[in-house]
């Protein structure tokens, strides 16, 4: 196991850092790879280790699978229906092997997902999907199996859950649907910059999919796809993380290059209403920082509104500005496990229901911490870089899941941290 001592201190960095291609547009569109014979390239996937998790299942699945420089060649000719279940419990996100593999094969058995630390996170709306398509479905001794026992059908399905639009859900049925019988309408889909890419890849393999990025999708069914080259789009979450990494701890000012600005405007939105100036330029965004951070008001949902993935490290900014904050989360309502930890080096906060009070600015110590999922241990970071004395964060293995070499990238515009062995 790993932890990571970052010392922190006054605002020190400057220059430029660069983003990575986006893990939550690699892991589904390298689960599509499975959708054909023949060979995929997919290039820019981020070396973090759920993007690895997703090779070693695909490779445990019977595809043949290169990795060099962030360039993925799969060939995935005879695949087995049976996922792993030693990998598939380690990584949620290996829910979205059932819609590629029910397409090309008509069954599929894939491990439910364990619990996770961000809330409950069901996968009911999935197998709605599924199951209207006309695939049998049961849980059973800790699997969903799948079976098709006619050809898959494609018809209009409403996806909108309790909590809104589901993100994978959309991803697995809109792979599906891609090979089945006649046209399939997704009602209540997810608008995520993610989806659309996904859709962007399955066209090239000769999917038809047209309205991907609004609230209704059609898939007109195709009898075969075929292999196809594609650049994954760059993570808006972690340049947004980096985005308020130059609103707490810039000099001056952080350039963030390698981004789509406007896959960001909710973030950018927040970052100014707290008083920091943000220059967006081609592919680049610069964030000038103020002294005089104040606090805002900030409420997720899907996109195009503020990202639940980013709620811990906006909290953390909300944390050392002046004024009270409030920071709701409606998509995952549990989803605070960085409070105490925060309240571990400083931080004025309670926590009602689905909502934080931030009270600011605080001025932070650094502690021993421990991080829980992969946004809530960027939090820790951020807070870490901005907080008097050393912060140790345990558990590092959660920020390594999400953010490629997260610790040499600040390190190169100054931050001072150093991953060691527990
Ligand atoms: N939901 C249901 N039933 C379902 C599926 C989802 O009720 O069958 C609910 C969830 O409990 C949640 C809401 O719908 O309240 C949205 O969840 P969604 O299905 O959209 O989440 P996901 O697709 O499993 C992806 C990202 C998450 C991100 C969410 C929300 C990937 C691999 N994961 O998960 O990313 O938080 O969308 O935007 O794309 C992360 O990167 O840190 C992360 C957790």
């Amino acid at each position: 196991m790993e932890k990571l001592i970052v010392t922190g201190g006054p605002p020190s960095l400057k220059g430029t850092i660069n983003v990575s291609g986006s893990k939550n547009s690699s892991l589904p569109i390298l689960a599509a790879t499975l959708l054909t014979k023949d060979q995929c390239v997919i290039r820019r996937v981020p070396d973090v280790s759920d993007a690895n998790y997703m090779l070693q299942i695909l490779s445990q699945l019977g595809a043949d699978v290169e990795r060099a420089s962030g360039n993925v060649i799969v060939s995935a000719e005879k695949i087995s229906h049976q996922t792993p279940y030693d990998i598939v419990r380690k990584m949620r996100a290996s829910v979205c092997m059932m819609g590629p593999l029910v397409a090309r094969l008509g069954k599929a058995e894939v491990s439910l997902p364990g619990g996770c630390v961000i809330g409950d996170r069901p996968i009911d709306l999935h197998l709605h999907a599924l199951k209207e398509l006309g695939a049998k479905v049961d849980v059973t001794g800790g699997y969903v199996i799948i079976d098709v026992p006619k050809d898959l059908e494609g018809k209009e399905i409403n996806l909108r859950g309790k909590f809104g639009s589901t993100v994978l859900g959309t991803d697995n049925l809109m792979m599906a649907a891609t090979l089945a019988k006649g046209t399939t309408i997704i009602e209540g889909a997810a608008a995520e910059p993610e989806v659309i890419d996904l859709a962007d890849f399955l066209n090239k393999m000769g999917a038809k999919i047209t309205g991907a990025g609004t609230r209704r999708i059609e898939i007109e069914g195709v009898s075969e796809l075929h292999g196809a080259e594609h650049t994954v789009i760059p993570d808006r979450i972690e340049a947004g993380t980096f985005l308020v990494a130059a609103a707490m701890a810039a000099e001056k000012s952080l350039n963030i290059n390698r981004v789509r600005a406007d896959h960001l405007k909710a973030v950018i939105e927040v970052i100014e209403a707290s008083g920091h100036v943000v220059t967006v330029s081609g592919e680049s965004i610069e964030v000038t920082r103020t002294n005089n951070s104040r606090g805002a008001k900030i409420q997720t949902g899907p996109y195009p509104e503020f990202p639940t993935d980013m709620q811990a490290q906006m909290t953390a900014l909300l944390v050392i500005s002046d004024g009270i904050s409030t920071v709701v989360d409606t998509i995952f309502p549990e989803r605070f496990m960085h409070l105490p930890e925060l309240q571990r080096m400083g931080a004025v906060v309670e926590r009602q229901g689905n909502t934080a009070i931030v009270e600011g600015p605080a001025s932070l110590t650094g502690a021993p911490v421990m991080a829980s999922d992969l946004r809530a241990s960027a939090a820790l970071v951020l807070a870490g870089m901005r907080a008097k004395g050393e912060t140790e964060i345990n558990r590092l293995y959660h920020i390594d899941r999400g953010y490629e070499h997260i610790d040499e990238k600040l390190i190169g515009v100054g931050a001072r941290m150093e991953r060691k062995r527990v």
